[in-house]
């Protein structure tokens, strides 16, 4: 595996919201591959945050790929304008869509990547309806919502049974994983087959973010 064949995306989440074109800037600068955006509506997590003009306008900062994590009700009906606002890719929660083809279709038809959220104790074989449709699937391995929380080692079985069914039937689908990364248990979550981490502590309270970046690497 080539240094560069893991993805490193920053969540914004840790990011200071009056500021965020500077820690945008922070994110790229520090090598990052793509900018992870988290998107809570007080509903489906008990947290609030931004909404389209903030995809809109930190797209206006960065050239980097906007990854956007909806954890909100109903997906389907906003996934369109996230795009429009400046997704590149869009993952939504299995737990909180009823309509999970035409979902990740209208992601498609509006031009940017599909994925899929499992929640931690959400298993695997809900999605696998769905894999072949799938451009990411997105493990959280925290319960959504805040950042800053530990890690749940269990959720890599669920890595594992992904990547194995990603080879036998030759899906081409990133596996991501969202929620208390650190440079510790980065190597065991690459090795069980992630090749996407999103990270927002473990970035945004290092003092040097590149290092950071390159230990997560
Ligand atoms: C949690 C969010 C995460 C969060 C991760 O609901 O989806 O993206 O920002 O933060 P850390 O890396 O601090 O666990
Ligand atoms: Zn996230």
């Amino acid at each position: 595996m080539t240094k560069r064949s893991v993805k490193i995306a920053p969540s914004i989440l840790s990011a200071d919201f009056s500021n965020m074109a500077a820690g945008v800037k922070r994110a790229e600068a520090a090598g990052a591959d793509m900018i992870h955006c988290d998107v809570m509506d007080g509903v489906f997590v008990p947290n609030l945050t931004f909404g389209f003009k903030m995809i809109e306008d930190i797209k206006k900062s960065t050239r980097l790929p906007l990854d956007v994590h909806l954890m909100i009700v109903e997906p389907e009906r906003y996934v369109e304008r996230f795009v429009k606002a400046g997704a590149d890719i869009v993952t939504f929660h299995i737990e909180a869509c009823k309509s999970v083809p035409e979902t990740l279709a209208a992601i498609k038809a509006a031009g940017a990547r599909r994925g899929l959220v499992i929640n931690p104790h959400t298993p695997v074989d809900g999605i696998l309806p769905y894999l072949k449709d799938c451009d990411m699937v997105l493990v959280m391995s925290v319960m959504p919502g805040f950042g800053g929380q530990k890690f749940m080692p269990h959720v890599l079985d669920k890595v594992r049974t992904l990547k194995k069914i990603a080879v036998e039937k030759n899906y081409t689908f990133d596996i991501e994983i969202d929620g208390g990364i650190t440079i510790e248990n980065a190597s065991e979550v690459k090795a069980a087959g992630v090749n996407v981490i999103v990270a927002g502590n473990t970035l945004f309270a290092a003092k040097d973010m590149k290092a950071a970046v390159e230990g997560l690497r």
